[in-house]
């Protein structure tokens, strides 16, 4: 399998690098190449996502992405800003199925922002649709009539790309609980009408899913309240961007939750859900795991090696469970101290 690795800004290479200390414990018949994007490449380039990075990952059986963004390039103007490079790459591979579980690890109960025993419960998906959405609608600044400025972005889906996101969804419901709750804002947008007629036609075809419908602002609500009771949510790009940060935290901390984002083939792109968090970049105290669990969902998704994928889950479940914990826990650990042990798990 070849992996492109795109660490990117901030903690990026930092935590890339202890995902390829484990890649390298488990001596797999993988090649390796290496790409700029984020601000990295802006700097190096003049663009945050060059066309030869693009090219690699067309390329490659896979991509395993670190995080970009960078402080630096905030007031350069939007198309080139470090964020680009993520949004451009998942149109640019048409990576429109965002995948991001959340699960309670056991001993991290306390850490929750919920009730340990609210947290226990937690074993949810997040599908996410991620080509478009309010994301990627016609945006820009204009002058109303009387001379102020406005700020717009037109929120659209058609029913193909709710349609393919809702099959992604139930296929998922399937492989787990097979209780799929659909997240949209039915009640005020357009948007969400069509998503939600689009959901339950599609519903027809997976007779064994049962499928559910929830306004986001209760789902946000239900998220907190009694996360147990969901099994695969699906919903668009902005909700699913929020909420999925939202189920972080009841997780314990957005430095353990990993996605795939996926196409119709083969190739994927799998980072941690977490951005690249400059304030505690060169600091040695990043959490690696959302990364080396990306790199599991990496193997599983792209390479089909469901057994390496397992190894790397079970070991850090370990690792947690023997009390280790960075900073963003409470603990003391480093970076490369905790990759190290999962290392030493495997
Ligand atoms: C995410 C991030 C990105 C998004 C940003 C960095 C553009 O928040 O992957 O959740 O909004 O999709
Ligand atoms: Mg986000």
């Amino acid at each position: 399998m070849k992996i492109l690795l795109l660490a990117g800004d901030g903690i990026g290479p930092e935590i890339m690098a202890e995902a390829e200390k484990v890649l390298m414990a488990l001596n797999l018949p993988v090649t390796l190449d290496r790409g700029l994007v984020g601000g990295v490449a802006y700097a190096a380039t003049g663009h945050p996502l060059p066309p030869e990075t693009v090219e690699k990952a067309r390329a490659s059986d896979a991509v395993l992405f670190g995080a970009v963004g960078d402080f630096r390039y905030d007031h350069v103007e939007r198309h080139l800003r470090p964020e680009q490079a993520i949004l451009g790459i998942r149109t640019a591979l048409g990576l429109f199925a965002n995948l991001r579980p959340a699960q309670v690890f056991s001993g991290l109960e306390e850490h929750s922002a919920l009730r340990p025993e609210v947290a226990a419960a937690i074993d949810l998906l997040i599908v996410r649709e991620l080509n478009g959405d309010v994301y990627f609608g016609d945006k820009g600044m204009r002058q109303t009539a009387d001379g102020q400025r406005e700020g717009y972005d037109v929120m659209s889906y058609s029913e193909n790309e709710v349609r393919r996101i809702a099959h992604v969804a139930f296929r998922a419901a399937q492989g787990r609980q097979k209780r799929l709750c659909s997240v949209d804002k039915a009640n005020v947008l357009e948007t969400s009408q069509l998503w939600r007629d689009v959901m339950i036609e599609v519903s027809a075809e997976y007779p064994d899913v049962e499928l559910t419908h929830m306004y986001v602002d209760n789902a946000a609500m239900q998220l907190v309240r009694n996360p147990g009771q969901f099994d695969v949510i699906v919903t668009g790009n902005l909700f699913g961007d929020i909420l999925s940060d939202q189920a972080s935290m009841c997780v314990g901390s957005i430095g353990l939750l990993a996605s795939a984002s996926l196409g119709e083939g083969k190739l994927g792109l799998y980072e941690p859900i977490h951005g690249s968090a400059p304030d505690i970049a060169g600091k040695g105290i990043a959490n690696p795991l959302a990364m080396i669990l990306s790199l599991a969902m990496l193997l599983r998704h792209s390479g089909g090696d469901e057994a390496s994928a397992a190894r790397i889950e079970a070991a850090v479940a370990k690792v947690l469970a023997s009390g280790a914990r960075g900073a963003d826990l409470g603990g003391d650990m480093s970076t490369s101290a905790l990759g190290d042990a999962v290392v030493a798990a495997l």
